[in-house]
């Protein structure tokens, strides 16, 4: 058994790793050592958890720990990179679920209970409702985001009539419930109150996340990401475990921070996300593209080789790559990365620009490019090179589209109308590729495809690439 002073002084420097991971992960060049911390304090966080005074018995742990860790393995083994969002979503709901768990055998642990002062109980009782509720909602809107994410579930927000109202009468209900489990004493009681208020807290999880869909979905990501850090910090107050109560806030409050920047990113309202209010795009009431206003584009596209775009490529000053989501179903960033340093041999300028919400999840497209080992110094956000396609002679997207639909800009009956995106029309030529007319995860039909100086170069991204590269080669 380890002494509690050296526990706490590890659990102390477990907490200062992980804030040090976050730093880490805050940048591509240091998430290597980012990653590392985390590994390191999750680590320390285990073994020293197991073998603190707490822990009575290890075979129901070890059995855990080997079928946790197995499944986790094998997932993460198994995994495509394009997968990758909703199983993140998944995990999630496991964090959901295992707050509120605790929550329950809490509530059932009464030999703790007697042991507490009235005021002690209330607070404890507090803690085990807050639990439950977050992980429970957690755990259902989690659910349902992996759903979304991974098309069993249409991506069309849900939305029903009153669902404002709803939403407020399920949260007041919560409330009335709160106060009656927290004041009673009677068993019966409280078992009624806590059963009530778990399913309200599951269905207030589906239709928080039921009511946001089509291109606002990152933010849903990283607001359920948020929700799991307060849910296991929930769990940390139950358990009276201060390194859990420390990351779970942490993890929460950075994934409030990264629900803003999405928000800023997609020009919605961070608030109206908060309160699930989400989905209808700048107060319009229509936002699939089968139900939209939106014009649809006209006219006719016109095609490209892969040896026309080439010789337009060797034959440019500047050119920009916009990747997107097609590129990580294509896995093609390494093919990419040999037609960047084929053109930087021929003194041809190649920058490569990123959407927030490229992808299907935050960081989606620096993970490929650094996977890929491209230069970090040529990577730009969207806000630091939009201003530079003016002076482009070739954008080439790869597999985007959403994130570079002018319609967002110019089509206010858009269901993306508002949303920034990357003006890839301003470049002399840009070139589009992709396998078909297809939409992108949004479903809107996009004008960029018809401009007289875009070019399609249909086909499956890698294809294309590989095309595009022997002709440099030549
Ligand atoms: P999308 O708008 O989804 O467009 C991707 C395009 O890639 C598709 O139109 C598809 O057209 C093409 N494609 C697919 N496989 C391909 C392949 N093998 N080779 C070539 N092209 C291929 O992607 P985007 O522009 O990256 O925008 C992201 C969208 O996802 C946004 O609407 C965003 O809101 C949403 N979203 C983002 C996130 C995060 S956190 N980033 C999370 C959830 C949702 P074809 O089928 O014709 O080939």
């Amino acid at each position: 058994m380890m002494p509690q002073g050296l526990i706490t002084i590890s659990y102390i420097a477990s907490m200062i790793l992980f804030i040090l991971s976050l730093g880490g992960l805050s940048n591509p060049e240091t998430s290597r050592r980012g990653n590392f911390y985390g590994i390191l304090a999750m680590t320390i966080a285990i073994v020293v958890t197991l073998l603190s005074p707490k822990v009575s018995s290890y075979s129901i742990l070890i059995i855990s720990l080997v079928i946790g860790g197995s499944i986790g393995l094998f997932a993460a083994i198994k995994v495509k990179m394009t997968e990758m969002p909703e199983l993140v979503a998944l995990m999630h709901s496991f964090v959901g679920l295992a707050a509120s768990l605790v929550g329950f055998a809490s509530f059932m642990d009464h030999e703790t209970i007697n042991q507490l002062t009235p005021t002690e109980l209330a607070i404890h009782n507090f803690e085990i409702y807050i639990g439950i509720f977050i992980g429970l909602m957690t755990f259902s809107g989690s659910l349902i985001a992996f759903g979304k994410l991974s098309g069993k579930i249409s991506g069309n927000p849900l939305l029903l009539p009153g669902r404002h109202l709803l939403n407020l009468g399920i949260v007041v209900l919560v409330v009335i419930f709160c106060i009656l489990f927290t004041s009673s004493n009677l068993f019966e009681e409280q078992l009624n109150a806590i059963v009530i208020m778990s399913v309200l807290a599951l269905l207030i999880g589906v239709h928080q996340v039921m009511a946001i869909g089509g291109a606002d979905m990152p933010v849903v990501v990283s607001m359920l990401n948020s929700y799991s850090g307060w849910a296991a910090s929930a769990t940390g107050f139950m358990l009276s475990n201060d390194l859990l109560i420390v990351t779970g806030a942490l993890v929460g409050s950075s994934g409030a921070i990264l629900s803003y920047i999405m928000c800023k990113a997609m020009n919605r309202k961070f608030l109206s996300v908060i309160s699930g209010g989400f989905g209808t795009n700048n107060n319009s009431k229509k936002t699939s593209s089968s139900t939209t206003n939106a014009s649809t584009p006209v006219g006719e596209v016109t095609p490209i080789t892969a040896t026309e775009t080439a010789s337009l490529l060797i034959n440019s000053k500047n050119v920009i790559l916009i990747p997107g989501y097609g590129m990580a179903v294509a896995q093609a960033q390494h093919t990419v990365y040999e037609i960047t340093k084929l053109l930087k041999e021929k003194n041809v300028n190649v920058k490569f620009a990123i959407h927030p919400v490229a992808g299907r999840m935050p960081g989606h497209m620096n993970v490929l490019l650094a996977e890929a080992k491209v230069p970090y110094d040529i990577v730009f956000e969207m806000e630091e090179i939009n201003h530079e396609f003016t002076n482009t002679d070739v954008a080439m997207v790869i597999g985007a589209n959403d994130i570079v639909n002018p319609a967002a800009l110019d089509d206010p009956n858009s269901p993306i109308a508002g949303m920034p995106v990357l003006e890839v029309w301003k470049a002399k030529n840009s070139i589009v590729m992709k396998r078909s007319m297809a939409s992108g995860y949004a479903g809107v039909d996009n004008p960029l495809f018809y401009k007289e100086n875009n070019r399609m170069l249909f086909g499956d991204a890698k294809k294309m690439l590989d095309d595009i590269l022997v002709q440099l080669k030549l």
